[in-house]
């Protein structure tokens, strides 16, 4: 016997381009090129192998779920720089705790805090529409209901929890924010993450704000919950209470494949996410921790990273601008473009440019009035080096 919630788990975007374009060929004379994925392919610093090699002899230990006291330090000190904090006011021992990667922590958050009944209710999760998909599986195989808050066009591209039904806010346990935001590369200001962390304590649900992409952005770094935090704190109010944080070093620096993110949050919060981990989640290896340890303190191979997305984005302006008007986003590094129809797009890039991109229907929900906000749309991963995606824009031009 089954969880029959699994299966409804069968809208995976990557399984359904599968089949979209598995009838199909690319044309033989061109090098197919994979824009559908967002897996970062810059070098990742050569110190992670440094490390990873110094450190050998953590491979022989059980890694315990807490990480490293040096670990939450590098991570609050790098939060405290980054958001411009006071001093002390993130605790590393009871607010912080190391991930393997952020999508099991951003899935397993709904099985810490999504309880059986809201006030009588059903819960609600909220989930912006266009989102991330881990977001989207955390209602369901929670007992809980998906409420698809709109993140488009006419919403700067980011969810509006200020215009959801207060009955809706009622019951609602959890809500997903990602800023800047996947697929559509939109970044918050400090107002509307205050305006989210003030309907959470008004409401108590739990914010969920996903940051993955804070340090890769085009103009000025984006401020993070932690600003709207340090903002609304006073002495009733906690610094971080009823707001969790994620974030993690596959985009920052380059390493997908270390599997290392941290969750930030009340210590409340965090003592039943520890519990929950210690009984289903895989410690993060002692060697991961010391290289990311060290991965936090240093920005420099962000700077540069960050760069490279800049020059890719201003290559993309140019090649794009006359027929797409601006395409630039303010965080990540996706192009969210509206071609009208997505899918028909995406299978003419694959059969006349040899290029993968991912139809943005398959990162959205179609609403009960049978809309679906990302029908339109097809995203594009700027994940290549500068002359790969230059010669791939080039080639998604000619075909839209
Ligand atoms: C918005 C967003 N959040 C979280 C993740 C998870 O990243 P990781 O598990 O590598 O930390 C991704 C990865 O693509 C993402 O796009």
């Amino acid at each position: 016997m089954l969880n029959p919630a699994l299966e409804t788990l069968n809208d995976f975007p990557f399984d359904r381009l599968r089949s979209l374009l598995e009838p199909l060929r690319p044309p033989e004379t061109l090098d197919p090129l994979m824009l559908s994925i967002g897996e970062p392919k810059h070098t990742p610093p050569p110190m992670v192998a440094e490390i990873l090699h110094s450190s050998a002899a953590g491979w022989g230990k059980y890694p315990g779920v807490d990480g490293t006291p040096e670990f939450r330090r590098a991570v609050a000190d790098w939060l405290t720089r980054r958001y411009d904090l006071a001093d002390g006011l993130l605790d590393p021992d009871t607010q912080i705790l190391p991930v393997s990667g952020t999508r099991e922590a951003i899935f397993m958050i709904g099985q810490a805090v999504v309880p059986r009944r809201k006030r009588g209710h059903r819960p609600n999760v909220l989930v912006p529409n266009p989102y991330y998909h881990v977001y989207s599986a955390v209602p369901r195989l929670n007992s809980a209901d998906p409420v698809f808050v709109p993140a488009t066009e006419k919403t700067g591209f980011l969810p509006d929890f200020t215009a959801v039904d207060p009955e809706i806010l009622e019951h609602t346990a959890l809500a997903y924010f990602c800023s800047p935001s996947n697929p559509q590369g939109s970044v918050a200001d400090v107002k509307v993450l205050k305006n989210a962390i003030v309907l959470a304590r008004k409401y108590d649900f739990v914010l969920a704000v996903d940051e993955c992409y804070s340090e890769i952005y085009m103009g000025d770094a984006p401020a993070g919950a932690l600003n709207a935090c340090a903002e609304l704190v006073n002495e009733t109010v906690g610094v971080m209470d009823n707001v969790v944080i994620f974030n993690s070093l596959s985009k920052r620096s380059s390493v997908p494949g270390l599997r290392s993110g941290f969750v930030a949050g009340p210590a409340d919060i965090m003592k039943v996410f520890r519990r929950l981990r210690t009984y289903g989640g895989a410690g993060v290896p002692l060697p991961t921790i010391d290289a990311s340890t060290a991965l936090w303190q240093d920005e420099d191979h962000v700077a540069e990273s960050r760069a490279l997305y800049c020059a890719k984005f201003e290559a993309a302006q140019e090649i794009m601008g006359p027929r797409f008007g601006n395409v630039m986003a303010k965080g990540g590094f996706f192009l969210w473009l509206n071609v009208g129809n997505g899918e028909a797009a995406t299978r003419r890039l694959w059969t006349q440019a040899a290029i993968r991109v991912l139809p943005g229907a398959y990162l959205s929900h179609t609403d009960e009035y049978g809309k679906n906000p990302g029908t339109e749309y097809i995203r594009i991963a700027l994940v290549h080096d500068l002359a790969t995606t230059t010669e791939a824009l080039e080639r998604v031009v000619k075909v839209l």
